[in-house]
């Protein structure tokens, strides 16, 4: 007898079955979408008066798994196939990841953006809202237009909470302006090596320090007790944990450090994090000694829900859980198994929500770990007033970008700087000074002075970005008799009173950051000698997500100022320059010598930096 397969190759037909299977899953996925029927509007949780966490057993107990694993899914906007599959597969959770914008990027779109999404979710039998969650790390930065304020790295330097708290509340005015719901910050990496291309998302070298910085922005971000305010939004400490600390700094590496050193630098800032109130933690790409942290029940399921203590939900990180194993079936029942409560998919929703049921069923992910993972997030969900106020609050879009949102980035710049060299108290410059010379690559560009993750993941150049660059707020500061010249390359600087070189690092987020060597480039040093060879006073403003080596170079600076990543308001820093602020900024990391003695951190045995940790230098 002829065989009916005969001449088909095999894979062809395992191909086969598997796209039938597959197919049949996603029916009955979709399937149960109904049933049981609708709940009646006095249903418990539907009770603002009672607790959340009891609205959130409520809910539990009538939700049938789909519904179940549709709140445990996170979607990047961009992969959404459908708004309609927000209701068909009960998705609790969106995204926009680095740049995923709506177009135009305004604020009335985002708006609009969420509103439809959160109408889709409601369009469910449990109508359980969406959470949306963006990364805005400094200000609202996917945002076009919005105040961006410095990076984590410039806050760690002012030393001042009170004020990282009020950024932490302008950042999520802003956010909740365009309905947004969540932020996937603060990064209290502890980073521990400059090499490291998310340095600047750190506040500090100092595990305490970042402690201190890490709680205030989260009160800032969610205020106290609860977060049920429209003005504020669920913070996200991450990345858990070791992110800072991997060996040679490399992104997604390994941590190496003994596990006394390990939660002593690392975890520790978590536990003044959930003492602060965190309502979700981020799992972290690194590993721990050759585990990685998104498998690792340990950290994720004994130490931070046991231990410490933490009721809030965790979420994993951008495609995190796909590294664990070989199969992607594998990566889902250890990743949900080992803790973690959300996952970021962020594309393939409908395998992953295929898979994750087809593990409940077999009993290798236990239901127990479902209902835990859905009621923390639920509770978290009731706590922010989600299902009392689904909508977007239009009235607050005026809140944007506000003069006095901008003042405060202002001022943030202003306090972040830190003044490492002044020669014959050549700063604060006058006013009335007949010629300044302005040069170097990071002069004139906003996007420059705002790093990586502005508007677009790996950041932009001055093209895209409103705000005042530093050239143009020097331009700003002097008197109208004063001459301003600028020059990007150093050309023409002869004859000028002073030569200010704006100069530094591009724009890099993640591992596109990681760089084994921090000298100086040598087009940076040309630009600088230039001016010094035509014997005008140098002033070394530099831009850069950490400190560089500049140790050979320095002998001939008159005057040297870490500005980090300022963000939008250049205007601070000719506050600085010109006198109108007295600079205040410590060293919140170590400035390395040389690349042949590093890493170098505050506490080491035979520590010899160039500038220790808590170095700045002030007006007389
Ligand atoms: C980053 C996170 C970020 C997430 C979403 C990841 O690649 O590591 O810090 O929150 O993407 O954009
Ligand atoms: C996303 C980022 C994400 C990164 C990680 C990018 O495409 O926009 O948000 O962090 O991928 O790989």
């Amino acid at each position: 007898m002829k065989k009916p397969f005969n001449g088909l190759p095999a894979h062809f037909i395992c191909s086969c079955i598997l796209l039938c299977s597959m197919l049949f899953s996603l029916a009955c996925i979709k399937q149960d979408t109904g049933f049981p029927g609708p709940v009646p509007d006095d249903a418990p949780y539907k009770n603002p008066a009672i607790p959340a966490t009891e609205r959130a057993a409520d809910l539990l107990s009538q939700m049938t798994l789909n519904e179940k694993l549709g709140q445990m899914a996170q979607v990047d906007r961009r992969f959404l196939q459908e708004d309609e599959h927000i209701t068909e597969y009960f998705l609790g959770s969106l995204l926009s990841g680095g740049g995923s914008a709506p177009y135009p990027n305004t604020p009335e779109s985002w708006v609009k953006m969420y509103d439809r999404f959160q109408e889709m979710a409601l369009n469910t039998r449990l109508k359980i809202p969406v959470i949306y969650g963006i990364d805005a790390v400094h200000g609202h930065n996917t945002l076009y237009g919005a105040t961006i304020f410095p990076h984590n790295i410039g806050l760690g330097a002012t030393r001042d909470m009170e004020f990282i708290e009020r950024i932490g509340r302008i950042t999520a005015l802003e956010v909740a302006a365009t309905g947004l719901d969540w932020t996937f910050a603060p990064c209290i990496a502890v980073p521990q090596d400059e090499r490291w291309g998310r340095t600047y998302e750190g506040f500090s070298e100092y595990s305490p320090l970042v402690a201190e910085c890490g709680a205030a922005y989260i009160k800032g971000l969610q205020g106290e007790p609860t977060w049920n305010d429209r003005k504020r939004i669920l913070a996200c400490a991450k990345h858990f944990a070791g992110d800072g600390g991997t060996h040679e700094g490399k992104d997604r590496g390994d941590v190496l450090v003994s596990e006394e050193v390990f939660r002593q630098i690392h975890i520790e800032p978590y536990r003044a994090a959930i003492e602060a109130g965190v309502g979700s933690i981020m799992v972290s790409f690194n590993s721990y000694r050759g585990t990685l942290m998104h498998g690792y029940k340990k950290y994720l399921t004994d130490v931070l829900k046991g231990e410490m203590g933490f009721t809030g939900f965790i979420v994993s990180d951008w495609e995190g859980t796909e590294h664990l194993a070989a199969r992607y079936r594998d990566c889902v029942r250890e990743a949900v198994n080992a803790g973690i409560d959300m996952v970021m998919i962020p594309g393939h929703y409908e395998r992953f929500l295929i898979t994750l049921k087809a593990l409940v069923e077999t009993g290798e992910v236990p239901v127990s770990r479902i209902d835990d993972a859905v009621k923390r997030i639920l509770i978290i969900k009731f706590r922010m007033g989600l299902f009392e106020h689904p909508f977007s609050d239009r009235t607050l879009l005026p809140e944007i970008a506000k003069n006095e949102h901008k003042e405060t980035a202002r001022e943030a710049v202003r306090k972040s700087l830190v003044l490492l060299k002044n020669r014959g108290n050549i700063l604060p410059l006058d006013k009335k000074i007949r010629r300044v010379f302005v040069t170097g690559k990071n002069a004139d560009d906003v996007g420059h002075q705002c790093g990586g993750w502005t508007l677009t993941w790996q950041g932009t150049t001055k093209e895209d970005i409103p705000g005042t660059s530093i050239l143009q707020g020097i331009k700003n500061t002097v008197s109208a008799s004063t001459k301003v010249t600028y020059d990007p390359d150093g050309y023409g600087v002869k004859g000028h009173d002073v030569a200010i070189a704006v100069v530094g690092e591009f724009p890099y987020a993640e591992w596109h950051g990681d760089k084994e060597n921090l000298a100086l480039s040598v087009v940076d040093v040309d630009v600088i000698r230039r001016c010094k060879d035509q014997e005008v006073p140098v002033i070394v403003v530099l831009v850069s997500g950490r400190p560089m080596i500049v140790t050979d170079h320095l002998a001939y600076w008159d005057a040297f100022i870490a500005a980090w990543l300022p963000g939008s308001e250049g205007q601070g820093i000719a506050d600085v320059l010109f006198g109108d602020y007295n600079p205040s900024g410590k060293l919140s990391y170590s400035w390395p010598k040389s690349m042949d003695r590093f890493p170098v951190n505050y506490g080491d045995t035979n520590y010899d930096p160039l500038f220790p940790y808590g170095y700045g230098l002030s007006y007389k």
